[in-house]
């Protein structure tokens, strides 16, 4: 297996000189004032909310999705009061998202700690996850964001939908490229494309610069799920995420899609057998593995990743010269070469 593992990652590497505090620069004062202003608005009065969710954000994650808002704000025109709202509100929709995200999975760490569901089960994630779903609501509301709502509740209804349909075809185990790309589409890429509209609205962006930053946002995202699913075959995973998991569930992602793809018939028919029968082995991992390394599913991903990189990158064009500009260009590397 580790010998496996190894070969795997050899395949993937893709050296970037990107680090993230670089593509933060443009926007770091404001990244450092949303910490607070994001912390403010988890206060509860109960006492295992208060426990779950200090739990939670003692891993704050990358914060990706608040930088893009700013960093779209930014090249849009500059940010504002609006767009702190929109950051606060993605990222509690993201991070209910991913609370929800570890029941469905069944997966039991995040961000190299327990995940809730992990440590107080499902139950306690649920709530939990509608807790941050509702306060993030409320706070627009409040605030009277109205369009900021409206872009991210769509995207939070596709992030559902797309969910519930990667369950179906890991039901079916008919999962295609074509179903794939809609599945990251609605799970992954609507929300960070909202990141870009909302940022862009908060700016009261033209009509030119809000399309070429939602474009951007979606061929960003897609290439980041892909990034996010080439390392379930890769050793040790993305940081703080457990490797070999997406098998166990029954998903079928890019690199074993392609991998099947160009698989002679029987050993296709072996496998899919062995992931229908018996998907939570050992043995089933170790030869969804082989199946990947041997017919050039990272590869295949790769390069399907980088032509989207490219194109989120053209997409950017329309927008005049800015330092905050060529942060998001520098995002698309990063996202790349990424190991966490
Ligand atoms: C994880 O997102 C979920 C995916 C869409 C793959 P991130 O990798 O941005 O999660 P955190 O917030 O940094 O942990
Ligand atoms: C992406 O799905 C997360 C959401 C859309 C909520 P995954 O299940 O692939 O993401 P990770 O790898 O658990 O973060
Ligand atoms: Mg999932
Ligand atoms: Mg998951």
């Amino acid at each position: 297996m580790v010998t496996l593992l190894k070969r795997a990652t050899k395949i993937i590497e893709f050296p970037t000189r990107m680090d993230l505090k670089h593509i933060q620069a443009p926007v770091a004062e404001h990244l450092k004032r949303f910490e607070p202003y994001f912390d403010s608005q988890l206060q509860s009065p109960n006492r295992l909310l208060t426990l779950a969710t200090r739990y939670v954000f003692r891993r704050r994650g990358k914060r990706m999705r608040p930088l893009l808002v700013f960093l779209a704000a930014e090249a849009a025109g500059g940010v504002g009061e609006a767009s702190y709202a929109a950051a606060t509100l993605i990222e509690l929709l993201h991070n209910a998202s991913l609370v929800h995200d570890d029941v469905v999975d069944e997966t039991y760490t995040r961000r190299g700690q327990w995940s809730l569901m992990g440590l107080w089960g499902g139950k306690v994630a649920v709530l939990v996850g509608d807790f941050f779903l509702a306060r993030g609501m409320e706070m627009a509301l409040d605030g009277g964001h109205y369009e900021i709502l409206r872009i991210v509740s769509r995207a939070v209804r596709d992030l559902a939908d797309g969910e519930l349909s990667q369950m179906e075809h890991a039901r079916k185990m008919d999962m295609t490229e074509e179903a794939y790309m809609g599945v990251i589409r609605q799970k992954t890429a609507t929300l960070i494309e909202a990141c870009t509209r909302a940022g862009a609205a908060s700016a009261k962006a033209s009509g030119e610069a809000m399309d070429a930053l939602a474009a951007y946002g979606n061929h960003l995202g897609l290439a980041f799920q892909i990034r996010d699913d080439m390392f379930d075959y890769t050793p040790g995973g993305l940081f703080g995420k457990p490797a070999l998991n997406d098998v166990k569930e029954q998903k079928m992602t890019l690199p074993l899609i392609a991998a099947l793809r160009s698989a002679p018939e029987s050993e296709r028919r072996a496998l899919t057998r062995m992931i229908r029968l018996d998907p939570k082995s050992d043995a089933t991992a170790e030869a969804a593995l082989e199946m990947v390394s041997r017919h050039g599913g990272m590869e295949y991903a790769r390069e399907k990743m980088g032509r989207l990189a490219a194109m989120a990158v053209d997409d950017l064009s329309a927008l005049p010269e800015s330092p905050a500009k060529e942060a998001l260009k520098d995002l698309v590397e990063y996202n790349m070469g990424r190991t966490v």
